[in-house]
């Protein structure tokens, strides 16, 4: 395990990743975590992250020296390296230059740390205060305008820094550098592959259910399908799995689940077809908060419905239901405080909230693992590609995506706009290019047209392709020209009620991802 402090910043979660991506175990721990604790994990090195404080700042978060003393090798970025110089008596120093964005450094000595990295090499920098002068037993490595120290180490310790931010994309040689550390400073070896991640989830999750039954909402979603394809290898026969179809969902959902999901995983499951209780639950409601109450309120219903059968079955034939599958992610848990111990912090997030005679003890088997892992280990369980690289799709669905209210002839002319749009941008290749591509139909607008010499009063639909790292933020996707038209003509030749589309070129902030 290699530990990442958190120093508050929002890169520590890029820096884990970027350490499984050089097939090494990494964990979250926050900077105020006694090193006893830290030790206690028995780590194989650990990083110190940048954070937005200057190391002389009154509340500026402080490194115990007792962690450089340790023995474990230990790297420091950004606000980290310059923690570790205060810490082992080198200058840091507010020399009133700043270096924020592309950077250029001078690798003068590469040593260890930067071996291959040109002489001349453009890096992240986001700093205001300088390393003047590293400690003693540390060699300088590299220099900057701004920066008379910007990388250093002292490889007998297993000590190294750099004033950039290595896990930034816009960083060269950025990933290079951190290999250098973890495999010739530090000695970590890339054992944690995808055949490992598997195997230990696996066993994992044999380990704490036993011989327990073990129920699973599946959304169609990559998480939960993932999560369930997991536990079912595990233990197969004991876990029943319930999709509700609330009949929001796209074209060939449903059936994708129903069809080639149990095909590729072999899960035993339990389709609730709740298509006309949840339509006649939204009959006339426009507001989008009061949608997603009412599809909350009915699904918790349906689902405690299907789970109280799958548990009095079982009761019947003298087995326990205790368990719940949670996709949750390893995100979910940094973000709410966690890591060990935080079992039920967002515990009923995902399936919205089931009551307290319900009780079930969770099974989160993804809740190490960042989305790009969660697909890895789904493509490695076998499960199909349309599922494993699905772009997130609310749990409201289609019904948020129809501006005023929700009938079944709404919700068909949307499936079949949407399935356009999707299968294009899938034919043009781009899918992995765009974070999620939402088409909007907006129901209570009429816009006039002409098509075939004859006027028509019908509705315009709205594409909404963004790119984006989390949902976060995000940015409108320059999505190129012709593959917009050929969306643009064959929705309004094939979706007779549509005769107009248009594209939404808004990011997030100031406009959300959803147009409710
Ligand atoms: P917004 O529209 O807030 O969406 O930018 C951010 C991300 O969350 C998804 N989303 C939802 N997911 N229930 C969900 O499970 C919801 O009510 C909901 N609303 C938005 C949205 O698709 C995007 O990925």
């Amino acid at each position: 395990t290699v530990l990442v402090v958190d120093f508050g910043a929002q890169y520590a979660q890029l820096i884990a990743r970027r350490v499984r991506e050089a097939k090494v175990y990494s964990e979250i721990v926050p900077h105020t975590m006694p090193v006893q604790q830290m030790l206690a994990k028995n780590p194989k090195a650990i990083i110190l992250s940048g954070g937005p404080a200057s190391v002389y700042a009154d509340d500026a978060p402080g490194v115990d020296p007792d962690l450089f003393t340790s023995g474990v090798a230990t790297f420091g970025i950004c606000y980290g390296f310059q923690a570790m110089a205060v810490a082992l008596g080198g200058q840091v120093a507010r020399t009133g230059l700043s270096e924020f964005g592309r950077t250029p450094v001078d690798v003068e000595h590469p040593g260890t740390l930067l071996h291959g990295v040109p002489a001349g090499s453009t890096v992240w920098m986001s700093h205001n205060d300088s390393v003047t002068q590293a400690p003693d037993g540390f060699d300088v490595l590299a220099f900057s305008d701004a920066t008379p120290v910007a990388a250093f180490e002292d490889p007998q310790r297993g000590l190294a820094g750099v004033q950039w931010h290595p896990e930034v994309l816009h960083t060269e040689h950025g990933q290079a550098v951190l290999e250098r550390f973890l495999f010739d400073i530090a000695g970590a070896r890339p054992t944690w592959t995808m055949v490992n991640i598997v195997d230990e989830a696996v066993e994992d999750i044999r380990a704490q259910v036993g011989s327990k039954q073990i129920v699973c909402g599946l959304s169609g979603g990559v998480d939960s399908s993932v999560a369930a394809a997991l536990v079912q290898r595990a233990v197969g026969d004991q876990l029943t799995c319930v999709f509700v179809d609330h009949g929001l969902l796209r074209e060939g959902e449903a059936e994708q689940v129903e069809r080639d999901f149990v095909a590729a995983t072999g899960v035993d499951l339990h389709v609730v077809d709740a298509q006309e209780r949840f339509l006649s639950a939204l009959k006339g409601v426009e507001d989008p908060e009061e949608k997603r109450k009412i599809i909350g309120r009915e699904f918790i219903r349906v689902f405690e419905d299907a789970a109280r059968e799958i548990v009095a079955k079982a009761g019947a034939e003298g087995d326990e239901v205790e368990f719940l599958v949670q996709g949750t992610l390893y995100p979910d848990v940094v973000e709410s405080g966690g890591g060990e111990g935080a079992a039920n912090i967002k515990s009923h997030h995902n399936v919205g909230g089931l009551p307290d005679d319900l009780q079930f003890t969770l099974v989160e088997p993804l809740r190490w693992l960042f989305k790009d892992e969660v697909r890895a280990v789904g493509e490695q369980l076998g499960i199909p590609a349309d599922i494993v690289w699905r772009h997130p799709f609310p749990g409201p669905g289609l019904a948020i995506r129809i501006i005023g209210s929700v009938d079944r002839e709404r919700l068909e002319v949307l499936r079949r706009a949407d399935a356009i749009a999707r299968a294009e941008l899938t034919e043009a290749g781009l899918d992995r290019h765009v974070w999620q591509f939402p088409v909007v139909l907006l129901a209570n607008v009429h816009s006039v047209g002409v098509q075939g010499d004859e006027r028509t009063y019908g509705h315009p639909v709205v594409l909404r392709p963004v790119s984006s790292e989390d949902a976060m933020t995000a940015d409108w996707s320059r999505l190129p020209f012709e593959l917009l038209e050929r969306i643009s003509t064959r929705i309004t030749n094939e979706v007779r009620e549509v005769n107009r589309v248009v594209l939404d070129v808004t990011s997030k902030p100031p406009a959300t991802i959803e147009w409710e």
